[in-house]
């Protein structure tokens, strides 16, 4: 009885999950024993769907070859493709048209075989195709494999990120990617027929464009016949949807890519998807009224969870006040408390201090808290500081007393004041920021976070959707001096909050929402400005000098002159809801081909060098060519 080759045998153990950074894996040896004609034994099934109802019956498979063991005389081949794993058996003493024993893990073969019932004790129920397999009666050759520089099928670790992304198509075959794939693509044909089937039509809008208000940096294209001007690709289709709204096309979406040179995290990505919605004639109920259910009937659909509907909606102000953030996780509690009134009591001039000076004292109690370490304080010191607060004053209420970084100011009944505002009993922490609200909330929202992750208090089993509504309109920026807009310049102001425009600018409100689940932003937008003197006068507010707006904007200006109707709208950023549904850490493993953290593409070598000649053609001039430096470009 030949052996077959040992290297795909049995899984073994030691084998480092990829190989070095440097695997190179060499000329692709072409073998003579196997034929190489064009012409192959074509599927009657796929690799998921032999059933035992098929027993008896002759059936063809193609596929990769996932895994050989050599058992009782006999080989057993697991075949799979994207539908499953079939468990086909060779006989090595058996003719086939070719030679079984090259085989290896990855070589694409033709099975033709006959389907039989495993015997019982060999019987597979993790696999939906595991109680029968296919007895081989002829084995084609359609192609061989280099030895892949990971193994596909192993599931017990990952393979390094670096090696996935440069052989994507091999990281693309492994069955969790396969899984994340087909789950977005059954969540793109649900989110589709929800709005085919509400009336809203699939419209296009172009790539090549002008840039768009979204706040991040563009990427840019040069026009090749008008030296030193440039293209924009589009943040988001923002503009253009609003136009689609002018020109009465009431009712659009579509699935978009959009760009953005921006830092990128772990839910960033430069391009990435969104799902883009625009309507007319309608206010926050529509938009609110159309997007519960869909995301109730992908949450169904998808992962057969109810979603109680309406979900659920809170204030921007709200949000801030008790989570410190403006995408709050309310799976857990560890709310913020404004505990200014109890703090002016202490003799503490940090307190005082930021109190007379306007500001606030905020801060958390953890329950039980005064378990935690000097370390562990010390940790969530450094996270408020990394956030801009000053320090973070610590107590821990025990029989004895109050201990902690404040107790020498507590006075006669300072402990008792505190203790009262926050609600607190003996055993726990309370951690407070004395400074601007701003800066209080903000980084106690991060320490929050902080706590909510080392006290594992973010049940990964829980969703928790919820609407953030009434953003400002306006954010004061003091590294430019003036407001910007919070949302986009487009979006509209609550009609009773307009004369603050001249008095207050900040504490208008603007018709804007946000759609979060567990502290991420999965979508966002508002009720559009759709008159002109409205729109002429936000961007007077940020700014906007009339010739800029006209030389940036003249075109919606012109449009909303032109009997724009009301409308509004809302885009979902497809890669995270699909993260968050198929419970991925990043978008990385939901988007076929991403690019790295650095924004680079390991698989193309994207960004690369271009000609000499192509940038003549196209009027550039490389400003800085050392590899790495900051470089840039100058019309020539
Ligand atoms: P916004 O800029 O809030 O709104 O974007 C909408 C949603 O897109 C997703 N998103 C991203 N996903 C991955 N990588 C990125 N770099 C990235 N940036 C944004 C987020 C976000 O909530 N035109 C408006 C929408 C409107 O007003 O209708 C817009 O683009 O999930
Ligand atoms: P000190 O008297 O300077 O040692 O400060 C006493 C405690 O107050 C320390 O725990 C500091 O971290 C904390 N602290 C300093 N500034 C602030 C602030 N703005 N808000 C809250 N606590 C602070």
């Amino acid at each position: 009885m030949r052996e077959l080759p040992c290297c795909v045998a049995t899984r073994q153990e030691n084998v480092p999950v990829s190989p070095s950074p440097l695997y190179n894996p060499g000329p692709m040896p072409l073998s003579p024993s196997h034929s190489q004609s064009v012409s192959f034994p074509k599927r009657t099934h796929n690799c998921g769907a032999i059933r035992l109802q098929d027993q008896g019956a002759t059936v063809v498979l193609n596929g990769w070859v996932e895994s050989l063991r050599a058992h009782g005389g006999l080989t057993f081949l697991d075949l799979r493709d994207r539908y499953g794993i079939t468990q086909v058996v060779l006989d090595p003493g058996s003719k086939y048209s070719d030679d079984v024993t090259i085989l290896r893990a990855e070589f694409v073969v033709a099975v033709t075989g006959k389907v039989r019932s495993r015997p019982e004790g060999m019987r597979n129920a993790k696999i939906a195709t595991g109680e029968c397999e296919v007895e081989a009666l002829d084995l084609k050759i359609l192609n061989e494999s280099r030895v892949p520089p990971f193994e596909i099928s192993r599931t017990d670790a990952e393979p390094n990120e670096e090696i996935r992304l440069k052989y994507r198509y091999l990281d693309l075959r492994r069955r969790e990617m396969q899984h994340n794939l087909l789950t977005r693509s059954a969540i793109v044909r649900i989110l589709r027929d929800y709005l085919n089937a509400e009336g809203f039509l699939d419209l296009e809008t172009p790539l090549l464009t002008k840039s768009t208000p979204e706040g991040a940096r563009d990427f840019l294209v040069p026009a090749r016949k008008e030296p030193g001007r440039f293209f924009a690709l589009p943040q988001s289709p923002q503009l253009f949807k609003q136009l689609f709204m002018v020109a009465g096309y009431d009712r659009y979406y579509q699935v978009v890519k959009c760009l953005r040179d921006e830092d990128l995290r772990a839910d960033r990505q430069p391009e990435f998807t969104q799902l883009d919605i625009e309507m007319a004639f309608i206010d926050e109920d529509d938009v609110y009224a159309l997007i519960d259910p869909l995301l109730a009937r992908l949450f169904k659909e998808i992962i057969g969870r109810e979603v109680t509907l309406p979900i659920a909606r809170m204030p921007y102000s709200e949000a801030m006040s008790r989570y410190g953030c403006d995408r709050p996780d309310t799976r857990f509690g560890l709310e913020l408390k404004d505990v200014s009134d109890a703090a002016g009591t202490l003799d503490f001039q940090v307190f005082r201090n930021a109190l007379a000076a306007g500001g606030t004292v905020r801060g958390i109690r953890v329950s039980e808290g005064g378990t935690f370490s000097r370390k562990e304080i010390d940790e969530c010191e450094e996270t408020v500081k990394k956030f801009g607060a000053k320090g973070l004053a610590w107590l821990k209420l025990e029989a004895g007393g109050a201990k902690g970084s404040i107790a020498k100011f507590l006075g006669a009944s300072g402990a008792a004041n505190l203790k009262a505002a926050f609600k607190a009993v003996e055993g726990d922490l309370l951690l407070m920021v004395a400074d601007s609200t701003r800066v209080a909330l903000t980084a106690l929202g991060e320490l929050r976070l902080h706590l909510g992750r080392k006290l594992k208090l973010q049940d990964p089993g829980r969703y928790d959707l919820l609407w953030v509504t009434d953003f400002p309109l306006l954010d004061w920026s003091e590294e430019d001096k003036k407001w910007n807009a919070c949302h986009h310049p487009f979006t509209s102001p609550k009609p009773e909050d307009m004369p603050l425009l001249d008095s207050d600018p900040g504490k208008v409100r603007a018709r804007a929402y946000d759609i979060v689940l567990n502290g991420i932003e999965l979508g966002g937008g508002s009720i559009r400005i759709h008159q002109e003197e409205v729109q002429a006068k936000v961007f007077s507010r940020i700014a906007l000098t009339p010739p800029e707006a006209r030389s940036k904007f003249g075109f919606l200006l012109d449009a909303l002159s032109f009997g724009a109707p009301p409308h509004g709208g809302i885009a979902l950023g497809l890669d995270r809801l699909v993260m968050l549904l198929v419970g991925a850490s990043s978008i990385r493993d939901v988007i076929a081909f991403p690019k790295t953290a650095r924004g680079n593409c390991l698989l193309t070598d994207a960004p690369s060098e271009v000609s000499e000649a192509q940038l003549k053609e196209l009027s550039l001039k490389i400003l800085s060519p050392e590899p790495g430096a900051q470089g840039g470009v100058e019309p020539c």
